[in-house]
């Protein structure tokens, strides 16, 4: 599904509070995989919320495949728009609602795509087993009673039950632990398809698998750069409060030192990696 934001602004109607983002355009094609980075409070959630039609914009326009969220919304026709798109909220407890964790996982194969039990068993078993998540406890526990790791664990496993076309995450790796992180990061770079839009604080952590980044600051759009030239963009983002990624800018002053690389480097392992093999060559 192709999702276009055109000159988007949003105003939270709360007496005294500015805009949230303004005059965003976009256009997101079935597939990407997009980092969504930017200081605390700059709009990246609300901007993931136009994305999913869960509010609408104040100004400006969202369509999906060409069709206005604004049409959508007064046709009734928005469920058949987020039935298309699995969301891991920043804070999943919120998007919890049943008693147990199973019914949580299972909710959107019974209710949306009304599979039968068979089959929704068979999914809940595979998607368990690749959380490395135990389904059998699952169903005699509460949601709210897993730690926060298990939580976004179960949150993304229920978003990836019904394999949706988009997949909106709002910071997936924040509060787990280094192989949590890892897992995660893992099942995500495994959705080849899929289009995967991800809210991160650890640039670090995605930019391996992502093709582009959108820095948001201040409620504007200030940087939207294929991964490939995301590093003539660091002045950029510092003067927007956002930490560029380490990789990146050990490789900008290697070039500013003359040293510049032949190849780009996204993980500092492997930077470190192909850096030592030269110093043990010369
Ligand atoms: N429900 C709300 N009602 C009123 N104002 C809100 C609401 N949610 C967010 N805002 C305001 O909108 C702005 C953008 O908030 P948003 O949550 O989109 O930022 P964020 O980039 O996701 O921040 P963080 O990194 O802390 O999650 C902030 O000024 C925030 O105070
Ligand atoms: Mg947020």
């Amino acid at each position: 599904m192709k999702i276009e934001c055109r000159n988007v602004s949003y105003l939270y109607d709360v007496p005294g509070d500015g805009w949230a983002l303004t005059d965003i355009g976009l256009t997101i094609t079935q597939g990407e995989k997009i980092a969504v980075v930017g200081p605390a409070g700059s709009g990246k959630t609300t901007l993931i919320q136009l994305l999913d039609a869960l509010i609408l914009p104040t100004k400006g326009d969202v369509l999906y495949d060409g069709m206005s969220v604004r049409v959508l919304s007064r046709s009734k026709r928005l469920p058949s728009i987020r039935r298309r798109i699995g969301v891991l909220f920043q804070f999943p407890e919120h998007q919890f609602f049943h008693e147990s964790a199973y019914e949580e996982l299972t909710f959107a194969m019974r209710n949306l795509v009304s599979a039968g039990s068979t089959e929704i068993d068979a999914r809940a078993r595979s998607m368990t087993d690749r959380f490395q998540l135990d389904m059998d406890a699952l169903k005699g526990m509460s949601p709210f009673n897993l730690s926060s790791g298990e939580k976004r664990k179960l949150a993304l496993a229920s978003a990836l039950m019904t394999s949706p076309e988009v997949l909106i995450l709002d910071e997936p790796t924040a509060g787990m632990d280094a192989l949590g992180r890892k897992e995660l990061i893992h099942i995500i770079s495994t959705l080849k398809d899929t289009t995967v839009i991800l809210v991160t604080h650890n640039q670090e952590d995605f930019l391996g698998i992502v093709d582009r980044v959108i820095g948001i600051s201040k409620g504007a759009m200030v940087i939207d750069a294929s991964r490939d030239v995301l590093i003539d963009h660091l002045a950029t983002m510092n003067e927007a409060g956002i930490t560029p990624p380490l990789v990146l800018t050990v490789q900008h002053w290697l070039k500013a030192c003359g040293c510049g690389l032949d190849r780009k480097f996204f993980d500092m392992k492997d930077l470190i990696g192909y850096l030592s093999a030269q110093a043990r060559r010369t």
